[in-house]
């Protein structure tokens, strides 16, 4: 935990007292290289923190260098930690498909702890963007399209980062991002516009921050994207007025790469002096890399345009999270710890649990999985069955393509008596190896008695920048899905990728598919755990899948429209190929009877929704059982339905247990026309089930106020 409560104040104003301007702005500054500038404004105290500079070492000898300068105060030292920083965890996207908050905790526990023995103490992540456009390269970062879910994974995902299970300090702080709806982007363009309005900032946008920093995250990172007009890293309500006054945000907001400066770009500042005007007022106090607060502020400060009392406050907002974090304190060198932290048996152990669980069976048409492992002649196919790098996707930071354990390697562990052979069958998109022979993979097909076929996306198709406009498989690879099932039917069709796809062609030729996404160090283990039925898939999607790209944005919490029986499109069925929440277990789930136990709920009254569940099948499995509720009649049109809770749970073979939900006013409630959440008396409907398309259903009211 970093308290941002505690009361640093007296120490921050004895430091300000004796800080000239330049070393206040240097509070002000971050560069992301470390080059003979950067060096000299260490050694000048006049630099308040670095990116992409870590390292036990390193770290230890620059953070001494700035104590021993005119101004010692120790620096930020940031990193982008997505999933993982030694031990690769898969993408955020897979993760959030566990629906295993703790793990997801955990994992993020995990890689502060690694982060901080090369010197991180501030963590670009998690990332929390709501996100409903598969488009958007950067959904592979996030925890999927719902605001609820997504606050739930964001909060843990902060308590994880901010756990700072060491004893020696520093400590380290989360930094959610991108504030605030830069997954909005039109089109799925990275850094586009986004158009959003005040409603659906609050209901869709705004959650996961709100939780985050709750969860006491002591930074939050403003976005590259224009919001209706108003850039977010030079918006002052989005910044001052929602993220402090209405957030309560206490910690410092630092701009995404540049983003400050981009206000020229966008066209609301004139040169970059006016972006630095609006950014500073507008409440980023660290400018990311450009370097234009330590060339603007020393004159607008000069000519008033900056008061000293608006300098003052964004260093004591710096400062402030300095002082939570223990930087002040004596700098103990992470070194020592490093060996023992490091990739060490529990945080692979973790890596392996978090991957299995991330893993969602899509179809399994002809109850092929799982597989027996009496099967003698395996045959491993496709460009990413063999590719380790690949497994680390997005955003790799310190994690190694040589720790990761690719499918075939996995698939050879388990079954050490069978003949397992491998071939590529076709090559990646844009890989300098263009080799990979569709025939001789087709020919092994036929002799082998199972078929694993890893297919999917180059891990560059995900992350910053790389949107799509096509989101099904490339042609070789279609192909090579076509020959391999017709020579044998008997394959299990694995996806490897960053983003929902459009995999209605693919269903038409496959009929057992798994969704593994980028799993991450232990890739191959977890595979295997799922395939011989060690592991019974739980994951459930927390993106819908489209059917075609022409159906986005296409996600469950849409409003219901006055023609909703009408809406269509000509050419494509209406409805998602694999809804939210879906995903399919090697168990037999049957739900029954969604009881409530009152059907008039008084404001500061609960209510318990219980459903049943019966695991009518001879293997023991999870399931993630999902409350859905709805507000029919209110003033304004509400989500034909919005989660509003889940609980993983196990059921042995045969097994019934009755799941309950408690219900109260705050779940019903939605921002009025004053922003602030409120529920409205009349009907609400409540929904349990498996996925986002569950019918069973049961109502009550919500009474007036007496
Ligand atoms: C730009 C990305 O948008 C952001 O997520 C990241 O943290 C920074 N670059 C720093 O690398």
């Amino acid at each position: 935990m970093i308290n941002l409560a505690m009361d640093f104040e007296d120490q921050i104003t004895r430091l300000l007292e004796k800080m000239t301007t330049a070393e206040k702005i240097g509070q002000l500054v971050q560069f992301g290289s470390f080059r003979e500038l950067e060096e000299g404004l260490v050694d000048a105290g006049e630099i308040g923190s670095l990116l992409n500079f870590c390292g036990s070492t390193q770290v230890t000898e620059i953070q001494t260098r700035i104590m021993r300068s005119k101004c010692p105060v120790p620096l930020l030292i940031g990193d982008d930690v997505i999933h993982g920083y030694k031990t690769g965890f898969p993408i955020p996207l897979a993760e959030s498909c566990s629906f295993d908050l703790e793990c997801m905790e955990e994992t993020a526990a995990i890689a502060a702890r690694e982060a901080a023995c090369d010197g991180v103490n501030m963590i670009f992540a998690p990332m929390v963007d709501v996100a409903r456009d598969p488009r958007w390269g950067r959904v592979a970062e996030g925890a999927g399209e719902d605001p609820w879910y997504g606050a739930q994974v964001a909060a843990a995902r902060v308590r994880g980062f901010q756990r700072n299970d060491w004893e020696d300090k520093p400590h380290v702080t989360a930094c959610p991002k991108h504030y605030v709806g830069y997954a909005a982007s039109e089109g799925g363009r990275d850094y586009s516009y986004t158009e959003i309005s005040g409603r659906t900032l609050r209901e869709v946008y705004l959650p996961p921050f709100e939780a985050a920093i709750k969860a006491g995250a002591g930074a939050v990172m403003s976005a590259f994207n224009d919001v209706s007009g108003d850039p977010a890293s030079l918006s002052h309500h989005l910044l001052e007025e929602i993220l402090r006054d209405e957030l309560g945000f206490r910690g410092l907001v630092v701009s995404d790469w540049e983003s400050v400066e981009q206000g020229v770009a966008h066209g609301v500042a004139e040169n970059t002096r006016e972006a630095v005007k609006k950014g500073l007022t507008a409440g980023v106090e660290i400018d990311m890399n450009s370097g234009i607060y330590r060339e603007e502020l020393p004159k607008l400060v000069a000519d008033g345009e900056i008061t000293a009392e608006q300098l003052d406050r964004a260093v004591r907002r710096v400062l402030r999270v300095k002082f939570a974090l223990g930087l002040f304190a004596q700098y103990e060198s992470p070194e020592s710890r490093k060996a023992a932290v490091h990739r060490c048996p529990e945080h692979v152990r973790t890596a392996r649990k978090m991957a299995r669980e991330s893993i969602v069976l899509l179809e399994n048409r002809d109850g092929l999985l799982p597989l027996s492992r009496q099967a003698k002649k395996i045959a491993v196919i496709g460009p990413l069955a063999d590719a380790p790098g690949q497994m680390l996707g997005c955003w790799q930071c310190k994690t190694d393509k040589d720790n990761v354990v690719t499918l075939l390697q996995g698939i050879r562990e388990a079954c050490p008596d069978a003949e397992i052979r491998y071939e590529k069958g076709c090559p990646l998109p844009f890989e300098e190896d263009q080799s990979g022979e569709i025939d001789p993979a087709v020919e092994l097909a036929r002799q082998s008695e199972i078929v694993l076929l890893a297919l999917g996306e180059p891990c560059g198709f995900c992350g910053e920048n790389a949107s799509r406009a096509r989101l099904d498989l490339p042609d070789p690879q279609m192909e090579l899905l076509r020959r391999v099932c017709e020579a044998n039917p008997r394959t299990v069709l694995i996806l490897m990728n960053g983003r929902p796809l459009a995999l209605t062609r693919v269903r038409e030729v496959a009929g057992t598919i798994l969704e593994a996404w980028y799993l991450g160090d232990e890739c191959g283990h977890a595979l295997a755990d799922v395939l011989f039925g060690d592991y019974n898939p739980s994951g459930k999607l927390t993106m819908t899948f489209p059917r075609s790209v022409g159906q986005i944005p296409l996600y469950y919490n849409h409003r219901n429209s006055g023609r909703p029986e009408l809406i269509r499109y000509i050419d494509e069925e209406i409805t998602p190929l694999y809804p939210f929440g879906y995903g399919l277990s090697y168990s037999k789930f049957v739900y029954q009877g969604l009881t409530l136990s009152r059907t008039a709920l008084r404001p500061g009254e609960t209510l318990t929704a219980a459903v049943t569940l019966r695991n009518e099948s001879g293997r023991g499995g999870e399931e993630v059982v999902q409350l859905y509720l709805r507000d029919p009649v209110a003033s304004v049109t509400r989500p034909v339905r919005e989660l509003k809770g889940f609980q993983k749970i196990f059921l042995a073979s045969g097994e019934e247990k009755t799941v309950e939900f408690t219900i109260g006013e705050e779940m019903l409630a939605f921002p009025g026309a004053d922003g602030k959440p409120a529920a409205e008396p009349g009907e609400f409907q409540v929904f349990a089930g498996t996925d986002s398309s569950c019918t069973l259903c049961a109502s009550f009211r919500l009474e007036q106020q007496s």
